[in-house]
């Protein structure tokens, strides 16, 4: 099996206080990876250099074992991604139409079945009419999202998905990612810094701390044996952030 994502040699500094410094790391194919740390830690740059949006000032990002860069990868390759952010940014514009929008850029036809598909996953397509700017933060993360899937990427990117949410939002959420995971087939990286969020839905996590990757296991062995100092302390809440 070939890496779906690989990270390689990457530096990538703000400044002089922030350094990114990622020797390797490798994505698999149909997993959900977890990027757990500290506020600052560069979660959400690793996350753009991942995605393609940010190209790093040193190092390479391997799509399927072949290096490109935020202005070189092809526009078909681009399409297999899609991501969500914190804050979901959405159209002055009904729910339908949010959905709708990314299938619209593609210049897609007969959208329908996967646009009601799509809404009908993150739980509301009793809101399709609804316009999108008198929704509750929860249900736009949740247009966020059905806007994602619509789209049926090969990778989501989810940047603190859940953050600031109430628990029922966020167990709805969860059980979104978890879905696309399994019935789509979606490889999920998910950046959060909640680490029950990460037990719950991931199936490998790594800790990044100082622009460092710490630790990288298995979802069972982090939580149960992890193995650098600094992992242990996260875990416990004895590393303040
Ligand atoms: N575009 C940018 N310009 C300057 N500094 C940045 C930029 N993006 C992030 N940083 C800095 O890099 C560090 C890591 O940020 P970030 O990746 O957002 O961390 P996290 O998502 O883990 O909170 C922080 O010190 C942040 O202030
Ligand atoms: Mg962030």
């Amino acid at each position: 099996m070939i890496p779906i994502l690989r990270l390689e040699a990457i530096r990538h500094s703000y400044g002089g206080h922030f350094t990114l410094d990622i020797p390797s790391l490798a994505i698999w194919p149909g997993e959900v990876f977890a990027v757990v740390g500290p506020s600052g830690a560069g979660k959400s740059t690793l996350l753009r250099l991942l995605n393609f949006l940010e190209k790093p000032q040193q190092g390479r990002v391997y799509l399927h074992e072949k290096a490109y860069t935020a202005s070189n990868l092809p526009i078909e390759l681009r399409r297999r991604m899609a991501a969500v952010f914190q804050q979901p940014l959405l159209l002055n514009a009904s729910v339908w139409r949010n959905v709708s929008y990314g299938l619209r850029v593609r210049g897609s036809r007969n959208g329908r079945d996967a646009i009601q598909q799509a809404l009908d996953e993150v739980r509301l397509t009793h809101l399709a009419k609804h316009p999108a700017h008198r929704l509750s933060g929860g249900e736009a993360q949740r247009v966020s999202l059905a806007r994602a899937l619509v789209l049926n990427p090969e990778v989501l990117f989810l940047d603190e998905p859940t953050a600031n949410l109430d628990p029922g939002n966020v167990r709805i959420i969860e059980d979104i990612i978890r879905q696309a995971n399994q019935v789509r087939g979606a490889t999920v990286v998910l950046v959060t810094h909640n680490i029950w969020q990460a037990r719950r839905l991931a199936h490998r996590v790594a800790l990044l701390f100082d622009g460092e990757i710490i630790e990288t296991a298995a979802v069972d062995d982090f939580f149960q044996h992890p193995q650098d100092p600094r992992t242990q302390a996260f875990l416990t809440g004895d590393l303040i952030y």
